[in-house]
């Protein structure tokens, strides 16, 4: 395949996944917006995501929390003095790199806290051979002001991590749960950082969402709990079409990893610009905790119910990109079959990402006594499921319409429907068909 990413894009943009944000004003450098097909696939991840890990867990429960914090949480946390990347600029052709990025050998991945040393010995700009300057640290927090004064008073911070919150209510949550340990305090959302060089479409945006679990245990068991969580990301990616060929475990070394962190693997995605993280798990001991506590002056230790004793809990991290969910999801996903006319792009994703589960066509449209039975199918099936209509061209380009956007069965009514009761349903994955009877299609379509 030429350039898969340039592809995926192409594909995401004509049929609606994901395009440029506000476009009509010439966009908003890697700014994303995802369309009908995309918030669909983005949201059936989400849900997959949190019944797998909160629904079907009673150790681990949920958090919605508020996006701009009390600042007091990021001076606690770290990330004002720390949340850094090192910045250099080009002084020939004004270009500005991460500098990590440059010479990756010199520096540690910029994260809350690692050290990164400056680009050593030749680094030269990869643009256009010119000198550098000397690096500078750039922190990643987006500002804002709260109110109508821009003072210093009124400036607040976009969360950088849905993390913190689970750390800030830990008590709160425990309390109201009763929950003893271990267990899980589980985020979805929207997290910013202002990054010195976004791109590769989604995958490094300045506004992205992370799915997060803060599992709480005692210290002794952290190891035990850490190879849980791994085999746990390892299932997700199993379930997301991911193959393990593409994957890379890569034990982060000491000296490189946050501060915070006394053990951390990277996950890696080998994508088509590169093997790059696509998600994390972090051992981030009982630090965060104990600076709350520090900081704020409140009480966050856990009492163990049996004996008394009082203790800060050691925190075991998953961390999951959505975007970069969306991302590895279509690649894994994208296929090219055939080869003239019978050539065919498919999405084969998981059925039950797949933005509709099932679309529904009458054999023509011009026949009202099929359009009417076929419309009958269509809003039945939508009280299940989300179900696609197509009416237009012939069957087979209804056929290869659907299935570049991976919709698992499409559903035909027929003049011989008319007299049976059954349709052909036509299978993304075989392009087998057969034929169901329309009283049992909500349950054949379970099945598949
Ligand atoms: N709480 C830990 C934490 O935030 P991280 O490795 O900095 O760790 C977690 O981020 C995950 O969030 C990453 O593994 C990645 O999937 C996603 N992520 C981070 N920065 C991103 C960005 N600029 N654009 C898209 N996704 C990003």
């Amino acid at each position: 395949m030429p350039d898969k990413m340039e592809t995926i894009v192409s594909l995401c943009k004509r049929r609606g996944f994901v395009f440029p944000s506000s476009e009509i004003y010439g966009g908003l450098a890697n700014a994303w917006d995802y369309g009908p097909l995309g918030v669909e696939l983005k949201n059936n991840i989400k849900q997959a995501w949190w019944s797998r890990f909160v629904h079907r867990r009673d150790d681990v429960v949920g958090l919605d929390a508020a996006l701009l914090m009390n600042p007091k949480v990021w001076e606690a946390s770290g990330h004002l003095q720390h949340f850094t990347d090192p910045l250099v600029d080009c002084k020939k052709c004004k270009q500005r790199f991460r500098a990590d990025h440059i010479v990756p050998a010199t520096s540690a991945k910029p994260d809350l806290g690692k050290q990164v040393e400056p680009p050593k010995g030749k680094a030269v700009c990869p643009n256009c051979g010119g000198e550098l300057t000397a690096v500078r640290q750039f922190n990643l927090m987006l500002k804002t002001f709260l109110g109508p004064v821009e003072d210093s008073g009124s400036s607040v911070y976009f969360r950088p991590e849905t993390a913190q919150a689970m750390f800030v209510d830990f008590k709160q949550v425990q309390a109201v749960t009763r929950k003893k340990l271990p267990f899980g305090i589980a985020q979805v959302g929207k997290a910013f950082r202002n990054e010195i060089t976004p791109g590769n479409f989604i995958f490094r945006t300045r506004e992205f969402e992370q799915m997060e679990i803060e599992f709480f245990v005692r210290e002794n068991e952290w190891e035990w709990w850490f190879e849980h969580w791994l085999s746990e990301m390892k299932g997700w990616l199993k379930f997301l079409g991911v193959a393990e060929t593409d994957l890379n475990f890569r034990e982060i070394p000491d000296g490189e990893r946050a501060h915070y962190s006394k053990r951390t693997i990277d996950i890696d995605y080998h994508y088509p610009f590169g093997s790059k993280e696509l998600y994390g798990l972090a051992y981030r001991t009982d630090f965060d905790l104990q600076r709350h506590a520090e900081v704020s002056g409140a009480d966050l230790r856990y009492t163990d119910p049996q004996s008394g004793e009082k203790f800060f809990p050691h925190v075991i991290e998953p961390t999951w990109g959505v975007d970069r969910s969306v991302l590895v999801t279509l690649l894994s996903a994208y296929a090219e079959e055939g080869s003239g006319d019978k050539k065919r792009v498919v999405l084969k994703l998981p059925k039950t990402l797949a933005p509709y589960r099932v679309a529904v066509f009458p054999l023509l449209a011009n026949k009202p006594e099929l359009t009417k039975l076929a419309r009958e199918i269509y809003d039945d099936l939508r009280k299940t499921f989300n179900v696609a209509w197509d009416d237009r061209g012939n069957i087979g380009k209804r056929y290869l319409s659907q299935d570049e956007i991976g919709t698992p069965a499409c559903i035909t009514v027929d003049f011989d429907s008319l007299k049976d009761g059954a349709v052909t349903v036509r299978d993304r994955d075989t392009t087998k068909q057969e034929r169901v009877k329309i009283g049992e299609l909500i349950e054949y379509l379970i099945k598949l």
